[in-house]
């Protein structure tokens, strides 16, 4: 697992966006897989800019969902499909044809997961997953103690996501529903390039627990230590309880930069 202490949440974000600008470089219909929450949009902010800009071609570009909640009423504003088309697909000048999710409306939630397990693969596998991190240590919707193999599934959010995500919903916790479909651990260790991005000092348990602790379900992330290519970016704070946070930072700074991340 490669970790990249930067300065602060926009650079971590400058250092993403190029990496996705080189893999649409290399790979023009690459598909991405993108997560919601408020940690990745400096990543989708510096992407449009390089659209914007012409530096990066982002107009084959393929995005998919990483997690939906269930039973929001369709174009519901906080939905993560309305969330994703809002962020990502539209300032990056894509039409809704570009973007894949689970369906979280569906009547057999069940049969919908299966249908997005199979599309991901259809589509050729997931070139690069950008991932949060819960305070709790779960990736996607994935909380504490889900399989380390599952697959795209419903899961019941822990009291501490719904109280986390009541920001987005008026501060109002009886208003984040309690149900979520999620890619599995095992279908976001299938993504060929995962990209962990953690900001802030409220996840510096959860990314040393990831990053240097066992492989444990309790601490879904840490299953990342699992995939060849896995990547934690994380600001000064997030990085704050690593222990080996110099190591990290050295060999970064050594690292050949054509090697990219
Ligand atoms: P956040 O959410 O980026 O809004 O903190 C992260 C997550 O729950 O995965």
């Amino acid at each position: 697992m490669e970790v990249v202490i930067v300065p602060d949440a926009a650079a971590g974000g400058e250092l993403i966006a190029e990496a996705i600008g080189a893999l649409l470089s290399r790979r023009p219909d690459a598909l991405l897989g993108v997560a919601t929450g408020s940690t990745p949009l400096p990543v989708y902010r510096a992407l449009a800019a390089k659209v914007r800009s012409g530096a990066v071609d982002a107009s084959r570009a393929r995005v998919c969902q990483l997690d939906e909640y269930v039973g929001l009423p369709p174009g519901h504003p906080e939905s993560y499909r309305s969330v994703v088309l809002r962020e990502v697909v539209e300032p990056l000048g894509l039409s809704e044809a570009s973007f894949m999710g689970p369906d979280g409306s569906a009547e057999d939630v069940q049969a919908a997961c299966e249908a997005y397990d199979r599309a991901l693969a259809e589509a050729g596998g997931v070139d690069l997953q950008l991932l949060g991190i819960g305070t709790d240590g779960h990736i996607g919707f994935n909380e504490p103690c889900s399989s380390l193999a599952s697959r795209t599934r419903i899961k019941t959010l822990t009291e501490r996501t719904r109280i986390d995500n009541a920001r987005f919903f008026d501060d109002d916790i009886d208003q984040v529903p309690h149900h979520v479909i999620t890619q599995g651990i095992g279908t976001i260790l299938e993504s060929r390039h995962p990209i962990l991005l953690a900001t802030g000092e409220g996840k510096a348990e959860a990314v040393a627990q990831t990053v240097e602790g066992p492989v444990a379900s309790i601490v879904p992330a840490s299953a990342l230590q699992l995939h060849p290519h896995a990547t934690v970016v994380v600001d000064e704070a997030a990085a704050s309880k690593l222990k080996l946070a110099d190591y990290f930072r050295a060999t970064y700074a050594a690292k050949p930069a054509w090697q990219g991340l």
